[in-house]
């Protein structure tokens, strides 16, 4: 066997909800060339593959992955002035903080955001009025069928909100090895979010100076530490639904009903809070088994102990219903689920 394969692995610390699966094979690749191995050892065996990052937003459906699963590490970070070369097995908020060590701007709002580099095209990361497809030039990635290596520009990811082609028609296809980022050298700062700019006005308003992109990443890691329970601390995903978003004919007809309902126009309508609306339905501190609603967040679901993947997914399957029923809304989940494969 390879050696970078082990055999009957477990999961639990390497997916952030801490879900107790194993794995018949695991893989930690470190070089292109090794996926390339990994997937033909997989291949010889007639082996499903399931591709990890970080785990920080992956949720395993099952208990026991009967198959490989393979973790991309690949490391190594490369300036060249205000573009960056990045390999996916890179943790992302190191990466945010070397930036901004080299006066390099634009990722700020997008701190303390889990993971790794290489999965962030995949649900295109956004935090505090921030996106990735911003800043986002091309990746590389190994095709799985080909074992080809080839290179993808924004065009080709077809970005949305918490989206991308790696969702849709290049699901299960590609391995993202490479991500090409080109960031601001010069500090223009993005206080379009409202809570993040009532947290800056609380410690620069009345001094009359003007933030920093420090501060302004200070500022997003004392908001994320304060609103959103820490992985470190209690197994979650972040956010575990997406903000659905609904027409303007239809927003105007729930705000009648809901006159408190948070939301954001959008090119397409209208994006509406999903934590609110969770909130509303008393649904904070819900539990099935060990997984829980959390009480600081409604729309992350937290591993209270040793929850089953089938606790989170029957508690996530409550929520949706919960909200269809009152709101007439379909709340889309935002991890990628592992099913059986
Ligand atoms: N709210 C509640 N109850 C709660 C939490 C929030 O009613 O328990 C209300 C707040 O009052 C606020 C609104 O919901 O008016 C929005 O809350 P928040 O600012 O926390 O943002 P969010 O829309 O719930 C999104 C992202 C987060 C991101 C924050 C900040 C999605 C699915 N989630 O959450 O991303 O950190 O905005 O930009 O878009 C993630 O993707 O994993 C994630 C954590």
């Amino acid at each position: 066997m390879l050696s970078f394969i082990e055999e009957d692995f477990s999961l639990v610390h390497r997916n952030t909800l801490g879900i107790q699966a194993r794995a018949r094979y695991f893989a930690s690749a470190r070089s292109v060339e090794e996926i390339r191995e990994a997937l033909r050892f997989a291949g010889d065996r007639h082996l499903p593959v399931a591709v990890l990052g970080g785990g920080s937003n992956t949720v395993f459906a099952d208990d026991y992955i009967d198959g490989l699963v393979l973790a991309v590490d690949l490391e190594g970070v490369h300036f060249h002035g205000r573009a960056v070369e990045v390999a996916a097995g890179e943790n992302w908020h190191e990466l945010v903080m070397e930036t901004l060590r080299r006066d390099l701007y634009g990722l700020e709002n997008l701190s303390l955001i889990p993971g790794y580099v290489g999965a962030a095209p995949i649900q295109n990361i956004g935090a505090y009025g921030a996106e990735l497809d911003r800043y986002f030039v091309s990746l590389d990635a190994i095709d799985r069928q080909s074992l080809d290596l080839v290179t993808m520009d924004s065009a080709d990811c077809q970005f949305g909100y918490r989206d991308s082609i790696f969702k849709h028609d290049l699901k299960d296809r590609m391995i993202i090895v490479r991500v090409r980022l080109s960031l601001d050298d010069t500090f223009e700062a993005n206080l379009t979010y409202d809570d993040l700019r009532t947290e800056i006005e609380a410690t620069h308003g009345s001094a009359g100076t003007s933030p920093t992109a420090m501060d302004i990443s200070d500022a997003v890691c004392r908001l994320r530490r304060r609103k959103l329970p820490d992985p470190e601390q209690i197994g979650n995903v972040g956010s575990f639904f997406k903000n659905p978003e609904v027409s303007e004919a239809r927003y105007r007809r729930l705000l009648r009903q809901w006159p408190g309902l948070p939301s954001w126009p959008t090119s397409r309508g209208v994006k509406l809070s999903a934590a609110w609306m969770i909130e509303h339905l008393d649904l904070k501190g819900r539990a099935v088994g060990d997984a829980q609603v959390s009480s600081r967040h409604a729309l992350v679901l937290v591993n209270a102990g040793h929850a089953q993947s089938a606790d989170v997914l029957a508690l996530a399957a409550t929520v949706q219903e919960s909200v269809k029923d009152r709101f007439d809304v379909e709340l889309e989940i935002e991890p990628v689920i592992y099913r059986r494969i």
